[in-house]
This record gives structure tokens, sequence and C-alpha cells, in this order.
């Protein structure tokens, strides 16, 4: 090295010193954990092996399932248990009905409100026009503009140090969808969107996305095709179709699709109870002993 002129031995320098910080930075994204547990003891029993953090997860149902619920006990439990940096786009509700909601289950965000662990990327108060936003939430005035919803998302994660920790949760897709449902156009145009949030968030930054999703809006059929086909993972949320026919909803969940990780496929029955999902097992059905009419002697 030392026969090398000044500036080479300088350039050399200069370039290693670049690829150290590189390697460093490499180093620090291989040692963190590359998974995380659910929290939800009937998911995490069907992941045994954690959902990977550079995925972004659909959750997709129809109306009632328990999508949103699914969702809140996964937020609650990146805060309280990982204590992780969480960031909430509310698509549906102001951010006010999360916090009602989630405390009915006895999960109070407030104090991580407070501390700046969860903020809200509050894409739906834009149709009250509020005077004041509090400082935990960042108020889109044009959902629409998918452009200024991503610079907003992304700049919140940097602010928040969001890289390798922490998650995203979108509720939901289907309403994101629908705010530009007039130019059919401009809702593929929220699908590129989608996949350049996949980009930088979970596979640039590790930071796993979860988006619910109401499927059975056959306006969005041929989208949800190209959806799930670009997401990572997919968990369908339904009512069991056979007690659906006898006019009971039971709530089931299946991993459909997880990459990385090993999964179980068969559905799984729960309730939502006081503290959240249970599993539970499949109703016994109820066997009826009506028979039919025709062979009635008069
Ligand atoms: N706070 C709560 N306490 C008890 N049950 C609830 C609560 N919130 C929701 N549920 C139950 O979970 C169901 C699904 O709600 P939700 O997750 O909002 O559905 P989705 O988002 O799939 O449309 C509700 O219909 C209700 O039965
Ligand atoms: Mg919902």
């Amino acid at each position: 090295m030392t026969q090398f002129s000044i500036g080479l031995t300088f350039k050399t320098v200069t370039i290693s010193f670049i690829s150290t910080a590189k390697s460093v930075e490499t180093r620090r994204m291989v040692g963190l954990p590359k998974s995380f547990e659910t929290g939800i003891d009937a998911v995490d029993k069907v992941l045994p092996k954690g959902i990977p953090r550079n995925s972004l997860t659909i959750l997709a149902g129809d109306l009632g399932t328990g999508k949103s619920v699914l969702m809140e006990q996964l937020l609650y439990s990146m805060l309280k248990v990982e204590k992780e940096p969480c960031i909430y786009m509310n698509f549906e509700g102001p951010p006010i009905a999360l916090q009602q909601d989630m405390e009915s289950f006895g999960w109070d965000i407030d104090r991580y409100l407070d501390s700046g662990q969860l903020r809200f990327l509050d894409c739906f108060s834009f149709r009250m026009e509020p005077t004041e936003t509090p400082k935990y939430s960042h108020f889109v005035k044009d959902p629409k503009d998918l452009h200024s919803v991503t610079s907003a998302l992304f700049t919140m994660m940097e602010e928040m140090k969001m890289m390798g920790r922490g998650a995203v949760f979108v509720d939901s897709l289907t309403e994101m969808f629908t705010l530009v449902q007039e130019e059919r156009p401009l809702v593929f145009h929220m699908l590129d969107g989608v996949k350049s949030w996949r980009a930088k968030g979970p596979k640039e930054r590790l930071v796993p996305f979860f988006c619910s999703h109401h499927t059975p809006l056959r306006a969005y059929a041929d989208l949800d095709d190209l959806l799930f086909y670009v997401v990572d993972g997919i968990v369908d949320v339904r009512f069991n179709p056979g007690f659906a026919d006898r006019g009971l909803l039971v709530k089931q969940f299946r991993i459909r699709k997880m990459k990385g990780a090993p999964h179980e496929t068969h559905w799984v029955t729960f309730q939502v109870t006081a503290s959240g999902i249970v599993e539970v097992p499949l109703p016994v059905p109820v066997l009826t002993s009506d028979k039919p009419r025709t062979s009635k002697k008069k």
C-alpha cells in the first residue's frame, strides 16, 4: 500500500470508509431478528417461526369477520410486548374511533400516543376539515393523492427511526381504493403505490406492513388477483360457509400464504372475546330433525 501515491491511498481510504459504513449497516440489519411473533396465541400456533419482517401481509375477508380486531391486537402486541414504533394509517374512521375500539378490549393506547411510539397517518379526517390535529397524528389533506400519502408515510418512518423495527398498519386498502373508484385507472395506480410501499418498507427497511382488505367486493376482483400476486402474506378471514348457510356466523382464519416462513394452512375457528381473539373448537353442528313433508299421509 505504501508505494502508492498519496492521492490513490486517499481514494482507497475513502472507498473503504464507505464500504465499512455500509457493511456496518448491513451487519446491523443481518443481526436483527428476521421474524417476530404476533403475540396472538391462535396465530402464533399456525406460524411457529413467526412472520418475516420483510413482508407485506394482507388480511382479506368479508365485512365483520374480524380483520380490524386482528390488526388491533397485532398493533397492541407490537406496542406493548415488542415495544416497537408503529404507524396506523386510518382510512375508515378517525383516530378516536380506534382508541375507543381498542379501549373496549382493555388495550389502552394513550400512553403510546403520548410517548410518540404510535402515530396516525390520518387519511379519514379530510372529510371533516379539522381545525387542529393532535401531535401524534399527521393529517393527510387529500388521500386520493397517493404520492402525498406515500411521502408522508416515509417521512414518518424516518422520523420514528423505523429500520428493522416497528410495523405499519393500513385499515383498509379497500377504503383507499374506494376513494378513487370513479376513475378506474387510478385504482390500478393505487396498486402501484402498494408495490412501492412493499419495496421501500418491508424490503428495504425490514418494516412489516399489515393491510386489511374487504375481498368479496366484485368491483375489485381483477385488482385482487394482481394484489394477491404481489404481496408476501395472505391471511384469509371468513365466516364458515357450512354454518353461514344455517344462519350461524362462525369466524375462521387461515394463513393462505407467508413467504419465507413455515405455516399451517388449516382454518382456525375463533371468537372475539373481551380480551381479543381466542381459538375455539368448531361448533358441533346442530342437526335438525325436520324431514321433508312430502311423504306425510293425509
Ligand atoms: N370491542 C369489541 N368487543 C367484542 N366484540 C367485538 C368488538 N369489536 C368487534 N367485535 C366483534 O368482531 C366482529 C368483527 O369486527 P371487525 O374486526 O371490525 O370486522 P372487519 O374489520 O372484518 O369488518 C364484530 O362484528 C364483533 O362481532
Ligand atoms: Mg374493519
